[in-house]
């Protein structure tokens, strides 16, 4: 029996518990901390502070009792010894490049990620001498083959966005230690109440808070989760480079956390009745969801994630202006390019999500003119499905 009562605790105790510390006012609720900055007691205190040498808050850009709440909350969630929250889902994955990546390294990247991760890869990452590699995510062979003398990282998305390849993160993380390289996962699909991809061997973990751990989409929002080292050169590149989580926003993160696990179940739940359904009509063509026993990621999905999560995507029978009657048919469904959310969501990958991708990368990662990704809410399954309806009456 250790003394920390939260060392075996379970998932949904650390999701409200973990990281909370309570003021001298005895609050309840964690406090929001509108601080900019904080105050030392000597002069030789704060120089103390500025160097490290004693622990505590200096400047906001870098620590704040509220946003340090969320990091230890989420860590704690994610298995990691460290976290670092910052303003949103991509100032977390270029925070993670501009800490661990250098001008002559090398990266593989799934050609199935968010469409803005492939840019910061592309046109930014690239321009400061950083060169990446795109490979399909379920093609090992393609991994293997794109390795070089200088590779450091690889990054991959899974379930990925929008066709839901679910891609093996052990055999991944064996590939990249065997070349002393790190796998970074963005985590945004499951969160930690489906995947654990620290536990399944990655290094670093990375998320969209925007997503599934706001919940409600309220805040734009990241954080980057992994062992103190590397998750140090992190935070020392946000309070160089300032891409820092405002309290208030971490507050509502924290307050998203306490029912993770409860929102993932219920958005997996309600995502698989609509993929069974969507599946059974004969206007559509295919659909991508991993909880489908004939998508070819299911038996992986079923050995690595507690759950299948609520992205899908399909294809309709027809062309783009089919599939964009469709999307303007529905009329519960909002149409808009977040996800996570407990309103559910519509929306064109093709010429929005994806939209910057050329033909060619919309070609080779599967983004064609009639898909339609849905990230499924918590309304009741039959309106959603009643509204799925009107969009195929409208083909
Ligand atoms: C999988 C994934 N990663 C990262 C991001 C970027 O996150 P943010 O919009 O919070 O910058 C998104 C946004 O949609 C996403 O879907």
């Amino acid at each position: 029996m250790t003394d920390d009562p939260f060392a075996d605790a379970g998932i949904d105790t650390l999701a409200v518990r973990a990281g909370q510390v309570r003021t001298h006012e005895g609050e309840h609720g964690e406090p929001i901390f509108t601080t900019s900055s904080y105050v030392f007691n000597s002069a030789e205190e704060a120089a103390a502070r500025f160097t490290g040498e004693q622990p505590g808050n200096v400047y906001s850009r870098y620590t704040n009792p509220t946003v340090r709440m969320f990091q230890d909350r989420i860590a704690a969630l994610e298995g990691g010894e460290a976290a670092v929250a910052t303003s949103s889902g991509m100032a977390a994955i270029l925070s993670t490049c501009m800490a661990l990546l250098k001008a002559g390294d090398h990266v593989i990247c799934s050609r199935s990620v968010f469409g803005t991760t492939t840019a910061l890869f592309t046109r930014y990452m690239q321009k400061f001498g950083v060169e990446t590699t795109f490979v399909n995510p379920t093609d090992y062979s393609e991994w293997e083959a794109a390795f070089k003398d200088n590779t450091q990282l690889l990054f991959l998305e899974t379930p990925s966005n929008p066709l839901c390849d679910v891609v093996d993160i052990p055999r991944l993380a064996d590939m990249a230690h065997s070349r002393d390289c790190l796998l970074v996962v963005d985590n945004c699909f499951c969160t930690p109440a489906l995947q654990k991809p620290l536990e399944l061997g990655a290094d670093i973990v990375v998320h969209s808070a925007t997503k599934y751990l706001d919940g409600q989409g309220r805040c734009v929002g990241g954080v980057v989760v992994g062992p103190a080292e590397p998750l140090n050169d992190v935070l020392i590149f946000l309070r160089t480079a300032g891409p820092t989580m405002s309290p208030f926003n971490a507050w509502v993160f924290l307050k998203g956390l306490e029912t993770l696990r409860l929102r993932m179940d219920a958005h997996s739940a309600n995502a698989l009745q609509i993929a069974e359904w969507l599946d059974a009509q004969d206007a559509i063509e295919r659909v991508f969801y991993a909880g489908l026993p004939a998508h070819p990621g299911h038996d992986l999905a079923v050995k690595q994630q507690r759950g299948f999560g609520g992205v899908l995507s399909f294809r309709v029978k027809g062309d783009k202006a089919a599939a964009w009657r469709f999307i303007d048919a529905t009329q519960i469904m909002s149409l808009t390019a977040n996800l996570g959310d407990a309103k559910t969501t519509i929306v064109h990958p093709g010429t929005t999500t994806h939209g910057r991708l050329s033909d060619e990368d919309k070609a080779q990662a599967g983004i064609t003119d009639n898909l339609i990704r849905v990230a499924v809410g918590l309304e009741d399954p039959k309106d959603l499905i009643a509204d799925l309806q009107r969009g195929i009456d409208a083909l």
